[in-house]
Formats: structure tokens, sequence, C-alpha cells
């Protein structure tokens, strides 16, 4: 799923962070009677939601099947974020009619981000689904599916402001068992103007630090060597502290994002610990810190920007300035120098100006993301933009914005790369690379995909490598007893 060079293949069609869909599978739990067949849209989160999901499914006697035809349950979860996503999905929903002319029992469902935004109108407009189940319902999937079993549709699309599913223990579905997500809180308080997340996952809510690290640690001892925290803002992830910032319980220690991070990078320096997202106006200086403490805090931050206009930022409603922003990123070139950085960009939100453009052009130059996931914007329903703004750009500017900073971002990304040939790299291997049966794919705790010869290593071995060349974002490398340069 994480292979080699996905990322700059869908950079190029704008869709980058979001992982586009992803049939799970995973090593059946025991003899089960009957079939899940689980399919995820969006981006990571959804993705560690699913993980959960299949561990619900599984207590409830559901083994998953990557084979959607002997399915008995069959769940998309979903994702709202731009509206081609929602036409992926109806699309796919309209496919599995024919499953269910053949077999009247097939219940089909449809989870997360979309069945929030939707709810019942998917049942009695759409008529493409059974089972309606929002983010926040996913322990009462086995009776609602039991209903459907019944002869009744059902729904259940009410959001929580405590769940966080702390104590389920995912179906790790990246079989690899090298590199795993770990979700540290749910939900978002931003109001960014042109993000449909807050309506559809709901408010912001803090997972306890003890089940992180526990989970980590199992992580750990089962043989991966890499988390990633998720979150859709980490850097205000807090525990033990009410909104107003008073610290609830006096008895109990208080824990930030930077806290939370040692926590789990001090479960073992052989646990390689990645988190996003970060939002620039909350990442402070001691995140920072405690990155440059621990050789096991990969040194790659992803810090979408969406914008390097002020004014723009302003109608984004993103609480920061162009300034603010390149402050905080001269702030982590100081605290950790060599940090690589990635973005993700909207070309053509509301009353974009050709200046404001050309504004956020200057800023992918002046920076260098080794980096950026690109998207045109899309309107969605209810979010603060639709209310407030008119989507007045035409959509061939869009595009042609999109390419413009597709094509310059390319060839910063590169030189970047370029600049890492010579050096030496302590990586993960991860896998067999797509392109070569006979090479390994890893990490550089940049983040940065190179391929080298497989010789006596294993998934999951580090080793170090030096980069010989490169394409344009992978490093080609061999294997070597040289100390790391990082
Ligand atoms: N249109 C286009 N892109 C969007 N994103 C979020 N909402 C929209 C939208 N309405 C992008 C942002 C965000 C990423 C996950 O998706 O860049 O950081
Ligand atoms: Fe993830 Fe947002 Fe898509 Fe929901 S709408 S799946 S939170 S990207």
């Amino acid at each position: 799923m994480r292979e080699g060079d996905r990322n700059i293949d869908e950079a190029r069609q704008g869709e980058a962070i979001q992982i586009e869909s992803t049939v799970l599978n995973h090593s059946e739990v025991g003899v089960k009677s009957k079939k899940l067949f689980l399919e995820s849209y969006g981006c990571a989160m959804n993705f560690s939601d699913s993980e959960i999901i299949a561990s619900i499914m599984s207590d409830a006697g559901y083994s998953t099947t990557k084979d959607e035809t002997e399915a008995d349950l069959i769940l998309i979860n979903t994702c709202s974020i731009r509206e081609k996503a929602e036409e992926r999905v109806r699309n796919r929903l309209k496919g599995f009619k024919r499953y269910k002319r053949k077999n009247r029992d097939l219940v089909v469902g449809m989870l997360g981000c979309m069945a929030e935004r939707l709810k019942e109108n998917l049942l009695e407009q759409e008529q493409l689904v059974d089972l309606v189940v929002g983010p926040d319902a996913y322990r009462d999937l086995p009776s609602l599916v039991k209903k459907v079993n019944g002869g009744q549709k059902a729904v259940n699309v009410l959001l929580s402001r405590e769940e966080t599913y702390a104590e389920i223990s995912p179906v790790r579905l990246d079989s690899a068992g090298v590199t795993a997500f770990v979700s540290i809180m749910r939900g978002c308080d931003n109001m960014c103007s042109f993000c449909v997340v807050p309506f559809t996952r709901g408010r912001e809510r803090s997972r306890d630090p003890q089940s992180i690290v526990s989970e980590s640690l199992d992580l750990f001892n089962r043989g991966y060597r890499e988390v990633t925290l998720l979150g859709q803002n980490v850097d205000s992830y807090k525990w033990n502290l009410d909104i107003k910032g008073n610290v609830k319980d006096p008895s109990q220690p208080v824990v930030r994002f930077a806290e939370l991070l040692e926590m789990v990078a001090e479960v073992n320096p052989e646990l390689r610990v990645r988190f996003s997202t970060s939002h620039p106006k909350d990442m402070t200086d001691e995140v920072l810190h405690a990155m440059s403490r621990h050789e096991n805090l990969c040194k790659y931050i992803h810090l979408p920007v969406q914008s390097g206009s002020s004014s723009m930022l302003k109608r984004m409603n993103r609480g920061y300035t162009r300034e603010w922003y390149l402050g905080r990123i001269a702030a982590i070139k100081q605290i950790l120098p060599g940090c690589e950085l990635s973005t993700d960009i909207i070309t053509g939100f509301c009353g974009e100006t050709e200046e404001e453009h050309q504004e956020t052009m200057t800023l992918l130059k002046e920076v260098g993301f080794i980096m950026a996931y690109n998207f045109k914007y899309s309107e969605r329903p209810k979010t603060l933009a639709e209310r407030k703004y008119k989507d007045d750009v035409p959509e061939e500017v869009k595009g042609a914005r999109l390419s413009e900073v597709i094509l310059h971002q390319r060839r910063y990304a590169s030189e970047l790369t370029q600049k890492m040939v010579g050096k030496v790299y302590r990586v993960l291997v991860e896998g067999v690379s797509k392109k070569s049966e006979d090479k390994f794919f890893g990490r550089t705790t940049h983040n940065t995909v190179i391929v080298f010869d497989k010789g006596d290593l294993k998934p999951c071995d580090y080793v170090n490598v030096r980069a010989l060349k490169c394409t344009t974002v992978t490093l080609i490398g061999e294997v070597t007893t040289d100390k790391a340069d990082a």
C-alpha cells in the first residue's frame, strides 16, 4: 500500500494524500462462517478505521475476503472530501447491484464520511445500500447488520464527543507487518472554510495516551518497526485538559502532542514514529525539540499550507498568514536541520486571483517541499465556503493552476532528491520493490523511498544504504557498512 512511487504518481493526478481505493485483506482469524468484503476510500484515517471495523466484525463472526463475489456483507468505507471521491463510490455501489440480484441475502453497507453526510437519503433516494453507518457508530455494526438480515434497513449516523475506539485492537490489514497506523484522536474543531470533515467526523477528541503506547508496544512486539500516529490535527492532541485548557484530574499528568510523541518514541528506539497531519497554527517548538531528542522520531513533517497567499488563507479560515507559515518552516529548519517537508495545496479556491496563485508558486519555491499533494478546489455542501463565497474560479483555470503547481513542485522535489545522492541513509526495509522482484524498497527517516538489492535482508530489518542515483523522487542505492549520515 505504501509502495514506492505511489506518491508522485498520485501527486501528478492531484489526488495524492488520499489513498485511492484499497481492497482490504488479511489472514483469516479462525474459521468464520460469514465473509466480509471491506473496501476503503479516502485518507489514512479511513484506512485505520477499517482496521477497527474488521476487528469489530471479526468478533461478530465475519472474516474478510478479497473476493467480492463470495461476500455475505459488503462494506464500503467512504470519503466526502471532494465530489469526485463521492462519484467514484456511487459508481462502485451501482456495480454491486448485480451481486444483489444473484444473492438476495447479500447486505451492502456504506460507512464513513459519505454515510455521515448523506444519512437516510442514501436509503430513501438512492436505494444503493441497506445499511448506513457514520464514523462514530462502528461498535453498533453487528446489531445493525442483524437488523438488515431481519429485513429492515438500518442507519446509525450519531456523532460522539467521546468515542475513540481506544481499547479495540485493530485487525492489521497491512499484511507486510512492517508499518502500521495508530489513531490518536478523532474529529476536527478547525473550521477551514473549504472542508467537510468537521461535519462528517464531528468534534475533536483525543485518545487515552496509555492505550496509544500499549498499541505501539504490542505492534513492536509483533515485529512492526514503524508506527504513524494519525489525527486530523495531531498538534492539538491533549489528554487531561478541558476545552478551556484547565486540568481535569490534578492527580493525572497532562499529555500534549510533544509529550505523547516522546512516550511513543520511548517504546523502543528501534520503533520509528511518524505522524500526520500537523497544522501550521498549532505546531509548537516543543514538538520540534522532542523530535530532535529522539532519533526514532522521523525527520519528516507534513505541514499543509493550502495557499501561499495571506488573503486566501483568511478566506480559507486557516488561522495563520503566509509569514506565520514561513516562520514555522524557519523554526523547523533551525531546530531540525535536514528535516524534509511536505504539504497540501488547493488551487482555484473561491475568488483566487492570479496574483494570489503566484504567491503559492513563490512559497513552493521558497520552502522546497520534497512532496506536495495538490488538489483542485471542490465545493462541499454545508461548508463555510459554500455558504459564504462563490465557487467562481473557472474549472479550466483551476486545472491550469493545478498543472503549474505540479510541474514546478516536481522540479523542486527532484532537485532535493538529487541532493541526497552520495549520502548514506539508515533505511527500514519495507518490502519487494514494485519495479524489480530482486530488489527491496525502504524509506529513509525523511520518508524518501530507496531501492536496493535484497541480499540477505528481510522486511523489518534496518540497513545502511548509500544513495547512488535517483529518479524524480526515488533513490537507488547499495547496501553499505559505512556509517549513516542520516
Ligand atoms: N476541495 C479540494 N481539496 C480539499 N481538501 C480538503 N477539502 C477540499 C476541498 N473541498 C484537501 C486539503 C486537505 C487535504 C486532505 O484535502 O488540501 O489538506
Ligand atoms: Fe478522511 Fe476527510 Fe475523506 Fe473523511 S472526508 S475520509 S476524514 S479525507
